[in-house]
């Protein structure tokens, strides 16, 4: 069933690869499992080894409430109360984030001459083995799941799996019936940069005027580029685009561009959830 188009004369007011990442799971622990107390203080980002040790050599690390200051110790990470001067951490065998990625960006775990989303986050995340689960391109702002479980990030990337990705995207030109059925009915792609065909789309025009568009679309899997690629084989140009939603899991509307945050245990069911709407 086709949505209502709305057709109005505002200008919008909503605005809205290299250093491939790879899931480095050396020093990440199994779940309840015993680690070195320097190791499990690196992790959290708290120093490197040696200077984690010094820490830990000046009695400044409390765990349980008492004072272990031989970095060799091992520990319960998860179950325990760590504390390193005063402040406390919690150690998680498993870090989920959503972040709220801004335009300018690069979705790389690292580039040596321009900022990644990892550069976003505390250095905690990258020690923990966080990378992106799929990509957004630099001008694509939104929804980005950064995780260190590396079955959920294959699970939220291959295309067999069809987890729906929604997307708000400004274009130009008004979209025509033809063009909604294309979405609908699966897009050729054939451009410079290949062909494939892409899966059948949902797809919303939520405003038109002055020659724009703004349209809601949510697609099954998620080649390069491919809503830029989707909308140039139906002669648009996407003049912004942003992700709302990955499954059912939807972009904190109160997080701003840059900001991030956990995933609570809720949310994670809703990421193999499909969107509905
Ligand atoms: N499709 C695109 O064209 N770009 C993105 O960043 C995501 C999906």
């Amino acid at each position: 069933m086709r949505c209502t188009v709305l057709i109005t004369g505002s200008v919008f007011s909503r605005r809205s690869i290299p250093g491939d990442a790879k899931y480095d799971t050396e020093g990440v622990t199994a779940m309840g499992e015993q680690i070195r107390l320097d190791k499990c203080l690196a992790m959290l980002g708290i120093g490197s080894r040696s200077e984690v040790k010094q820490i830990i050599r000046r009695g400044q690390v409390r765990i349980n409430g008492i004072v272990l200051s031989d970095p060799n110790q091992k520990l319960d990470a998860e179950n325990s109360e760590i504390e390193v001067a005063g402040i406390p951490y919690t150690y998680k065998f498993e870090r989920t984030v959503m972040l709220n990625k801004p335009a300018g960006v690069l979705t790389a775990a690292r580039d040596r001459k321009q900022r990644t989303v990892m550069d976003l986050l505390p250095a905690m995340y990258t020690a923990m083995g966080c990378m992106p689960a799929g990509r957004l391109d630099k001008d694509t702002t939104g929804l980005l799941i950064l995780t260190s479980n590396g079955a959920l990030a294959h699970r939220l990337i291959d295309p067999n799996k069809e987890v729906g990705k929604t997307y708000e995207a400004v274009i130009d030109g008004l979209m025509s019936d033809m063009d909604i059925t294309a979405f609908e009915q699966g897009i050729t792609v054939q451009d410079a940069d290949g062909t494939f065909e892409a899966k059948p789309a949902r797809v919303c025009v939520m405003e038109s005027g002055e020659g724009k568009s703004l349209v809601r679309l949510r697609i099954a899997e998620g080649k390069y580029h491919q809503v830029k690629r989707m909308f140039a084989m139906c002669g648009h140009t996407v003049l912004t685009l942003k992700r709302v939603a990955i499954g059912r899991l939807l972009l904190d509307p109160s997080l701003e561009p840059g900001a991030y945050r956990e995933l609570t245990e809720d949310e994670y069911p809703l990421l193999e959830q499909e969107d509905k709407w």
